[in-house]
């Protein structure tokens, strides 16, 4: 069995009623190297400062109320061991500050309902079942949907991924990646009477699905493995393919033209893409009103990139292609998925086979992957 060893914990001490600034304060504390962190700050807490503020309950990554920064990520403290974290600390020293785009309330306490389940309360976070009509018994779900939202069910509201959102950051309005993976749950849900109402919603909204710019940030910080990025796109794909909604933030049409130009080009042209995603998808979308406006609006940008060498004007203008072989290859890959009849939804979540041997553990939908 493994002894207790040192570890240095710094801590992000904050008490806004206080009137004082954050500051941070370094404890040493002695324990096996398997505990988790959470171990290591109720130590500290019991044995140099009971005034440390953390939230927890079930210190089995269950509950969700421990999320914090760890060394700069967010995570859940009971669910990261010192020894991994230590191996991550830049200086030997493990810091732990409370999770970013939520105020904080004291310490590592952020104020959770203030952002996060506001935020989960914005998607009507329950099933709207039909009223006329119910099974006199249960409800049969197939199962293959019921597949499609386990991952999305498998949130525990921790608000780690809320925590590093860079668009909330940018947007504090952004519904955001735990919203909108519970937003899915019931989107895809076929027992709901509101996914498509669910879905313009969420399209129409300027801080909605479309906001999300893809940075893969919540994939990372998610301890359930979640991937609320992948439900937003799912969304979107619902939106757009499924019930043909445009929506006013030109969100449909950005990402029917991202799609066109690598299709034709192999890369992606982002002086075109721009007044296509305004204007229509061809090369004629520059000369609608719409396009010409947004295209003066993004001159400041532009020349400043031209100007600081970030962009070089041949490129900017012209644009890149791949070579043509290239191209065919890019192309072959959209030749293969949009001539399937149908859509495959990867639900990498999954794994394993049924006990009775009859299949993959929750198989997946006709189609899909299971790892
Ligand atoms: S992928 Fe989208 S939702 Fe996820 S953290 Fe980035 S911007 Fe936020
Ligand atoms: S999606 Fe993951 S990171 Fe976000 S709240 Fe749910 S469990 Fe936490
Ligand atoms: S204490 Fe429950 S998830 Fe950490």
């Amino acid at each position: 069995m493994a002894e207790p060893i040192a570890f240095t914990l710094r801590l992000r001490r904050y008490d806004p009623e206080s009137g004082d600034a954050p500051f941070w304060a370094e404890h040493t504390i002695e324990l096996e190297p398997h505990r988790s962190i959470l171990d290591g700050i109720l130590q500290a807490k019991a044995r140099f400062d009971g005034s440390i503020a953390i939230r927890c309950s079930c210190q089995a990554a269950i509950c969700g109320s421990c999320g914090v920064r760890i060394n700069g990520r967010p995570g859940l403290a009971c669910n990261t061991r010192l020894r991994d974290a230590l191996r991550d600390a830049p200086d030997g020293v493990i810091e732990v500050e409370p999770m970013g785009n939520m105020p904080v309330i004291k310490d590592l306490v952020v104020d959770m309902d203030a952002v996060h389940w506001k935020k989960i309360r914005r998607v009507t976070p329950w099933l709207v079942a039909e009223e006329d009509g119910l099974p006199e018994r249960e409800h049969l779900v197939d199962r293959d949907s019921m597949v499609d939202v386990t991952q999305a069910m498998a949130c525990i509201q921790c608000g780690a991924c809320v925590s590093d959102c860079l668009s909330m950051e940018a947007d504090p309005l952004f519904v955001g990646p735990a919203a909108a993976a519970k937003a899915y749950r019931f989107v895809a849900d076929p027992r709901d009477t509101q996914q498509l109402e669910r879905l313009r919603d969420l399209a129409e909204d300027p801080h909605g699905i479309y906001d999300c710019t893809h940075c893969f940030t919540c994939i990372d910080a998610c301890p359930k493995g979640v991937a609320p990025m992948n439900q937003i796109m799912r969304l979107r794909r619902r939106a757009a393919d499924d019930h043909g909604i445009v929506d006013r933030n030109n969100g449909e049409r950005h990402e029917a033209a991202f799609a066109t130009l690598v299709r034709d080009r192999g890369l992606l042209h982002e002086a075109e893409l721009l007044p296509r995603s305004y204007g229509g998808d061809s090369w004629l979308g520059k000369f609608h009103p719409a396009a010409g406006r947004v295209l003066l609006s993004s001159l400041p940008v532009v020349t400043k990139a031209l100007l600081r060498g970030k962009v070089r004007p041949r490129v900017a203008v012209a644009g890149e292609r791949l070579p043509r072989e290239d191209r065919r290859h890019v192309q072959r890959i959209f030749d293969t998925v949009e001539g399937r009849p149908e859509r495959l939804e990867l639900n990498l979540y999954l794994s394993g086979v049924d006990e009775d041997g009859a299949g993959a553990a929750g198989r997946p939908p006709e189609g899909s992957e299971t790892r």
